[in-house]
């Protein structure tokens, strides 16, 4: 080994890195395709983007300003928003620089991380690069926590279970009987929100009784601006208070907190984005009723996960970039055949119900 590589930390001297979704240039490299014709369907996002009401707003900022470490007002309009108090909540550069905050918190060397799969792979990633062992308990068929199975595996070191709901990429809700029953074992668990607005579900009640419990949402999703990196925690006054006192003082820039305080002033305007996408997805569901190939998993956000009888992931990924619309495959043997689709506008559902449809007539793509 060489002499940088002997200096390295053990556990980050080979690691996988986390795929992100591939930029537009990439995209259009790998399909030859024009960049201005690409339809990203791969990373659920908002392809009506933010509003005017945001993207004005950030005409006048003093970009020579550090933002406020202490996230005063960005705090304030969150806390508004979720009716609870601002020192319940921490906001972060995504929901992914909250777990990654989270685990810097609990995580001491060798101790252990829950999550169910097939689910976001960020929770794995970081749970890596915090030195701890992730110990992965695969859902049931129907995509349900195992719950028997989960707590038959909680040690003294399991420090922290992560939970999407609704999950990605399978697109359910995990139950309150069940959260609760983690919640009772006293371990950290970490409710990952990141697509409340499309399922309007939450469990956030539960935080008045248990301290244990993190919730964790983005503005990334619904509101457009997954570019500006903004998501939040709300817990505990004691975890929030912790997770501020470790964070870096600016993690969160002065144009991505201008923008979510003017993205929760113009809410509603926003929802109505929320509701079109949320009719797409269906639209999209109810497409795939009629198919005789492919299925697909009732999707409480904003995006379908669709099973193919005839071909591997690979191959109807393929064929969708094909056709410049960009999906998101998987390599796990549960999602054997599987693409995740996000909702889109109209055109989009157009395009992608066209490309299914001739993936049904042909046997051989
Ligand atoms: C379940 C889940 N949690 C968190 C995130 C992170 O979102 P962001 O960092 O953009 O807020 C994502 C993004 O895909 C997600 O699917």
């Amino acid at each position: 080994m060489d002499k940088i590589s002997k200096k390295i930390r053990k556990h980050l001297r080979i690691v996988q890195t986390y795929e992100g979704v591939d930029s537009n240039i990439n995209l259009s490299k790998k399909s030859g395709i024009p960049t201005k014709h690409l339809i990203r369907l791969n990373a659920n996002e908002n392809p009506y983007g933010t509003i005017n009401e945001v993207k004005n707003s950030l005409q006048d900022i003093s970009l020579h300003e550090y933002p406020d470490p202490e996230q005063k007002i960005l705090r304030k309009a969150i806390s508004e928003y979720v009716h609870l108090p601002d020192n319940l909540i921490i906001a972060g550069a995504g929901g992914d620089e909250i777990i990654d905050l989270i685990l810097r918190l609990f995580i001491n060397e060798k101790d252990e991380v829950i999550d169910c799969i097939p689910t976001f792979g960020m929770y794995n990633f970081a749970a890596k690069l915090s030195n701890s062992s992730i110990i992965s308990i695969s859902r049931k068929n129907n995509w349900e926590l195992d719950i028997e199975k989960i707590i038959s595996k909680i040690t003294d070191k399991t420090k922290v279970i992560f939970i999407a709901s609704p999950n990605n990429p399978t697109g359910n809700l995990t139950k309150e009987e069940q959260i609760i029953e983690l919640l009772e074992t006293g371990i950290i668990v970490c409710l990952d929100e990141t697509y409340f607005e499309f399922s309007n579900f939450s469990l956030s009640h539960l935080l008045n009784k248990y301290s244990n419990l993190i919730i964790i949402r983005s503005f990334s999703k619904w509101a457009g601006i997954a570019g500006l990196r903004v998501g939040y925690a709300i817990s505990s006054e004691i975890i929030i208070k912790h997770l501020m006192d470790i964070k870096q003082p600016y993690n969160v820039n002065v144009a991505a907190e201008k923008a979510v305080i003017q993205t929760l002033k113009y809410k509603d305007k926003l929802f109505e984005n929320v509701k079109k996408l949320m009719d797409e997805k269906v639209r999209l569901e109810e497409y795939v009723k009629t198919c005789n190939n492919v299925t697909s998993f009732p999707s409480h956000a904003n995006f379908v996960l669709c099973k193919f009888s005839e071909f591997s992931s690979q191959k109807i990924y393929d064929f969708f970039a094909a056709e410049g619309i960009f999906t998101r495959k998987f390599d796990q043997k549960m999602l054997e055949n599987c693409i995740r689709i996000s909702a889109g506008t109209p055109e989009q559902t157009d395009k992608v119900i066209s490309v299914i449809s001739k993936i049904e007539k042909s046997n051989n793509i």
